[in-house]
């Protein structure tokens, strides 16, 4: 078994008194796809925001291809390779598509050439993004946003791409069209954490996934075995 890519040790988070995340352990394996799934309020984006830097780790450790992450602010967290798709598709609505992505890049110190190259990768994945790329983002459709938001993200250059329910609010098509578009990038070899409350469909495309309680690990597993599970059928996926 291959050293995990990104390892994350004993991680506790807590709001005053409420300990939210509990001591947990994930480890993700370059070039999968890893899901953390779980009920709402079970810990799930307090995670992500650890991992992020958000949020103070009251305890624990993150670690991305040896290299400690945990005491680095933000921006140096994004710049090490670990990238958050902005939540709830927070795109800058009064900038254009192409604007957007652009900014994706602020923490890169590569040339215009290869950020002019990333863009047109990002249009070929998002041919919708391209045909948009002068319009003002807050006219794009829910599904659209998503996608730009997750273009964006991609304009960092990520080692590793978080995602915070990327499927909230959007119509199951939509949703299996973001879902088909991770499993493209991360053929493409990027490695992704998706944190789901749409269990069924984060399991069907993860390598691997992680069951989240009340800020506990309660199970692990493929997404297969997972989806066989009878404890995780019973729970998530209406029997
Ligand atoms: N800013 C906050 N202040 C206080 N409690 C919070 C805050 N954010 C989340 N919580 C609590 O922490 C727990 C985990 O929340 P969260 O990580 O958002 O869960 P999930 O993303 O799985 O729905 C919940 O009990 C929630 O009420
Ligand atoms: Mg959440």
């Amino acid at each position: 078994m291959s050293a995990a890519f990104l390892q994350v040790e004993g991680l506790k988070v807590s709001y005053g008194h409420i300990e939210a995340v509990k001591g947990i352990d994930l480890q993700l394996h370059e070039g999968q796809i890893t899901t953390l799934v779980g009920a709402n309020g079970a810990g799930k984006s307090t995670t992500l925001l650890a991992l992020s830097g958000l949020v103070k780790k009251a305890a624990g450790r993150v670690t991305l291809q040896g290299q400690d992450l945990s005491a680095l602010p933000p921006h140096k967290i994004v710049s090490a390779g670990m990238v958050q798709v902005a939540e709830g598709r927070a795109t800058l609505t009064t900038l254009t598509v192409r604007e957007n992505l652009e900014l994706g890049a602020y923490t890169r110190r590569d040339g215009r050439a290869q950020r002019m190259d990333d863009l047109e990768r990002i249009y070929a994945l998002f041919p919708r993004l391209k045909e948009r790329a002068d319009g003002l983002a807050g006219n794009l459709s829910g599904g659209e946003q998503q996608m730009l938001a997750i273009g964006r993200a991609l304009m960092a250059k990520p080692r590793v791409l978080l995602l915070d329910e990327p499927s909230m609010g959007l119509a199951p098509i939509i949703v299996q069209d973001i879902f088909r578009t991770l499993r493209e990038i991360n053929k493409g070899g990027l490695t992704i954490f998706l944190v789901e409350q749409n269990v069924r469909q984060a399991l069907k495309i993860a390598d691997r996934a992680y069951v989240i309680e009340t800020g506990r690990i309660v199970l692990e597993g493929s997404g297969q075995e997972l989806l066989r599970d009878p404890k995780v059928q019973d729970a998530y996926l209406g029997g």
